[in-house]
């Protein structure tokens, strides 16, 4: 079997009965999705807030009742893919093309998992180019003003197209090689007029469950003390 397949497996285990389940994107996202759907065939009741276009579709056709993130007040468990994780379990994600979303997601999950392969396990995070979504008014100097900060960015495209994402922005990729200060980028990204989120997830993943060989390793983020 394959890592992210087991990692996908693995992450079904915490879902319970009764529980409201947010759904990422990506392919690890349709292992998941499928065996989630057979816990549903064999009787697990969930409801679900999808993260995507491609989610949603995959999600209704394998019967997982959705309903709209709007009519909801938190969500219980999400459960999202990641391009790289560092040993902090903060992360890369929008490799997909649905960052944004899932961000959202996200923030209003009381817990999140990630499913991965061993391969987004990293030491440093920034190899995987940092996708950052942006509005398309402008989006020529804003991606100017990236080049001038040495950031390499790279138009998204799919199919020889612009890449349009579900909330019919632009992903501008940035080709950063090694992030010495994520905190501190993401903030600074954040300035900039037009941008509108980052792949940048600090501080987001509870847990991540790294498929390996056979098995799989499950990760739990420490939680910083609380002042009080
Ligand atoms: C989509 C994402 C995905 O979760 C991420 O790209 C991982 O994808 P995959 O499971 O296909 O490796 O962030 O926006």
């Amino acid at each position: 079997m394959n890592e992210k397949q087991i990692a996908a497996e693995y992450s079904i285990n915490f879902i319970e009965d009764g529980m409201l389940i947010g759904l990422g994107t990506g392919s690890t996202v349709r292992f998941m999705l499928a065996s989630l759907a057979e816990r549903v065939k064999q009787g697990l009741k969930i409801t679900a807030v999808s993260s995507s276009a491609e989610t949603t579709e995959m999600a209704r056709s394998l019967k997982i009742n959705l309903i709209d993130i709007n009519s909801v007040d938190r969500i219980d468990l999400t459960i999202d893919g990641a391009d790289e994780v560092d040993p902090e379990l903060n992360g890369i994600k929008g490799g997909g093309g649905a960052l944004l979303y899932e961000k959202v997601l996200a923030s209003i999950s009381s817990k999140n998992i990630w499913i991965v392969d061993s391969s987004k396990l990293v030491k440093k995070l920034g190899k995987f180019p940092l996708p950052v979504e942006v509005i398309p008014y402008g989006s020529k100097q804003l991606f100017d003003k990236f080049e001038k900060e040495n950031f390499n960015p790279v138009f998204r495209e799919r199919n020889g197209k612009r890449f349009i994402t579900d909330s019919k922005n632009y992903i501008i990729d940035l080709n950063l090689n090694e992030i010495d200060n994520a905190a501190g980028l993401n903030a600074s990204l954040n300035l900039f007029p037009g941008v509108v989120e980052t792949g940048l997830f600090l501080g987001i993943a509870d847990y991540v469950i790294a498929g390996k060989n056979e098995g799989c390793d499950v990760y739990e983020r420490q939680k910083k003390d609380q002042p009080k």
